[in-house]
Protein backbone atom coordinates (compact mmCIF):
# COMPACT_ATOMS: atom_id res chain seq x y z
CA UNK A 1 0.00 0.00 0.00
CA UNK A 2 1.18 3.54 -0.23
CA UNK A 3 0.83 5.82 3.14
CA UNK A 4 1.78 8.64 4.79
CA UNK A 5 2.70 9.53 7.90
CA UNK A 6 3.00 12.94 9.90
CA UNK A 7 4.07 13.22 13.31
CA UNK A 8 5.02 15.97 15.88
CA UNK A 9 7.60 15.95 18.13
CA UNK A 10 5.50 13.61 20.74
CA UNK A 11 5.85 10.55 18.71
CA UNK A 12 9.19 11.12 16.58
CA UNK A 13 9.75 7.06 17.83
CA UNK A 14 6.41 5.84 17.60
CA UNK A 15 6.70 7.14 13.87
CA UNK A 16 10.23 6.04 13.36
CA UNK A 17 9.02 2.52 14.16
CA UNK A 18 5.98 2.62 12.19
CA UNK A 19 7.70 3.35 9.37
CA UNK A 20 10.47 0.78 9.20
CA UNK A 21 7.83 -1.81 10.07
CA UNK A 22 5.12 -0.76 7.26
CA UNK A 23 8.78 -0.70 4.47
CA UNK A 24 10.37 -4.08 5.85
CA UNK A 25 6.89 -5.35 4.98
CA UNK A 26 6.93 -3.60 1.37
CA UNK A 27 4.55 -0.68 1.65
CA UNK A 28 5.66 2.89 0.67
CA UNK A 29 5.55 4.82 3.72
CA UNK A 30 5.87 9.00 2.71
CA UNK A 31 7.48 10.07 5.70
CA UNK A 32 6.21 14.08 6.46
CA UNK A 33 8.02 14.57 9.63
CA UNK A 34 8.90 15.93 11.45
CA UNK A 35 12.15 13.34 12.94
CA UNK A 36 13.64 15.55 15.89
CA UNK A 37 13.16 16.52 18.64
CA UNK A 38 11.80 20.18 18.63
CA UNK A 39 8.54 21.45 18.79
CA UNK A 40 5.65 21.85 16.21
CA UNK A 41 2.09 22.39 16.52
CA UNK A 42 -0.11 19.04 15.47
CA UNK A 43 -2.22 21.17 13.86
CA UNK A 44 -0.18 21.69 11.30
CA UNK A 45 1.18 18.52 10.81
CA UNK A 46 -2.52 17.20 10.75
CA UNK A 47 -2.94 20.18 7.87
CA UNK A 48 -0.13 19.14 5.74
CA UNK A 49 -1.12 15.41 5.96
CA UNK A 50 -4.67 16.06 4.87
CA UNK A 51 -3.36 18.14 2.17
CA UNK A 52 -1.51 15.83 0.71
CA UNK A 53 -3.66 12.81 1.16
CA UNK A 54 -6.51 14.63 -0.77
CA UNK A 55 -4.45 15.44 -3.92
CA UNK A 56 -4.52 11.68 -4.06
CA UNK A 57 -2.42 8.60 -4.61
CA UNK A 58 -2.36 6.93 -1.17
CA UNK A 59 -4.55 4.19 0.86
CA UNK A 60 -4.58 5.93 3.87
CA UNK A 61 -2.48 8.18 6.30
CA UNK A 62 -0.72 7.64 9.59
CA UNK A 63 -1.15 11.10 12.38
CA UNK A 64 1.06 10.36 15.78
CA UNK A 65 1.53 12.89 18.36
CA UNK A 66 1.90 12.87 22.06
CA UNK A 67 -1.49 11.12 22.94
CA UNK A 68 -2.89 10.69 19.50
CA UNK A 69 -5.60 12.45 20.29
CA UNK A 70 -4.84 16.47 19.48
CA UNK A 71 -3.46 15.73 16.20
CA UNK A 72 -7.07 13.26 15.24
CA UNK A 73 -8.93 16.48 16.82
CA UNK A 74 -7.16 18.58 14.08
CA UNK A 75 -7.27 16.02 11.15
CA UNK A 76 -11.23 16.03 11.58
CA UNK A 77 -11.70 19.26 10.87
CA UNK A 78 -10.75 18.86 7.36
CA UNK A 79 -13.78 18.22 4.94
CA UNK A 80 -12.91 14.62 3.03
CA UNK A 81 -10.69 13.44 6.14
CA UNK A 82 -11.90 10.85 8.89
CA UNK A 83 -9.25 10.09 11.23
CA UNK A 84 -9.88 7.68 14.05
CA UNK A 85 -8.31 7.24 17.54
CA UNK A 86 -7.02 3.97 17.28
CA UNK A 87 -6.70 1.96 20.87
CA UNK A 88 -6.90 -1.43 20.08
CA UNK A 89 -7.41 -4.46 17.50
CA UNK A 90 -11.54 -3.84 17.54
CA UNK A 91 -10.73 -0.15 16.87
CA UNK A 92 -8.71 -1.15 14.43
CA UNK A 93 -11.04 -2.94 12.70
CA UNK A 94 -14.40 -1.70 13.04
CA UNK A 95 -13.03 2.14 11.90
CA UNK A 96 -12.27 0.87 8.85
CA UNK A 97 -15.54 -1.58 8.50
CA UNK A 98 -17.90 0.96 9.75
CA UNK A 99 -17.00 4.73 9.40
CA UNK A 100 -14.44 4.38 6.48
CA UNK A 101 -11.73 5.71 8.36
CA UNK A 102 -8.96 7.21 6.15
CA UNK A 103 -6.81 8.51 8.71
CA UNK A 104 -5.56 6.67 12.01
CA UNK A 105 -4.23 8.25 15.13
CA UNK A 106 -2.01 6.76 17.80
CA UNK A 107 0.48 8.63 20.53
CA UNK A 108 3.98 7.84 20.84
CA UNK A 109 3.33 8.62 24.81
CA UNK A 110 0.74 6.37 25.02
CA UNK A 111 0.84 2.78 26.43
CA UNK A 112 -1.20 0.46 23.93
CA UNK A 113 -2.42 -3.41 24.90
CA UNK A 114 -1.19 -4.69 21.37
CA UNK A 115 1.59 -2.70 19.45
CA UNK A 116 0.63 -0.01 17.13
CA UNK A 117 1.93 -2.24 13.77
CA UNK A 118 -0.81 -5.14 15.02
CA UNK A 119 -3.35 -2.45 15.26
CA UNK A 120 -2.18 -0.65 11.95
CA UNK A 121 -2.36 -4.13 10.10
CA UNK A 122 -5.75 -4.58 11.45
CA UNK A 123 -7.22 -1.64 9.93
CA UNK A 124 -5.32 -2.33 6.69
CA UNK A 125 -6.90 -6.28 6.93
CA UNK A 126 -10.30 -4.54 7.08
CA UNK A 127 -12.53 -3.68 4.37
CA UNK A 128 -15.42 -0.85 4.37
CA UNK A 129 -18.58 -2.76 4.38
CA UNK A 130 -20.72 0.51 3.05
CA UNK A 131 -24.48 -0.77 3.23
CA UNK A 132 -26.04 0.75 5.75
CA UNK A 133 -22.66 2.21 6.93
CA UNK A 134 -22.50 4.40 3.69
CA UNK A 135 -25.03 7.01 4.68
CA UNK A 136 -23.80 7.80 8.09
CA UNK A 137 -20.64 8.77 6.75
CA UNK A 138 -21.90 10.82 4.05
CA UNK A 139 -23.47 12.44 7.20
CA UNK A 140 -20.44 13.16 8.40
CA UNK A 141 -19.34 13.97 5.08
CA UNK A 142 -22.04 16.56 4.62
CA UNK A 143 -20.94 17.63 7.96
CA UNK A 144 -23.38 16.21 10.71
C1 LIG B 1 2.59 18.01 22.63
O1 LIG B 1 3.21 18.25 23.85
C2 LIG B 1 1.28 17.28 22.86
O2 LIG B 1 0.34 18.15 23.40
C3 LIG B 1 0.78 16.67 21.58
O3 LIG B 1 1.74 15.81 21.07
C4 LIG B 1 -0.48 15.85 21.66
O4 LIG B 1 -0.42 14.92 22.69
C5 LIG B 1 -1.74 16.63 21.71
O5 LIG B 1 -2.85 16.07 21.66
Amino acid sequence: MHILIANDHGAVELKAAIVAALSAKGHTVDNLGVDGPDSVDYPDRARLAAERYLAGGYDFGILCCGSGIGISIAANKIRGIRCAQVFDLYTAEMCKRHNDANFISFGGRVSYPVPVIEMIEAYMAAEYEGGRHAARVAKIEAGG
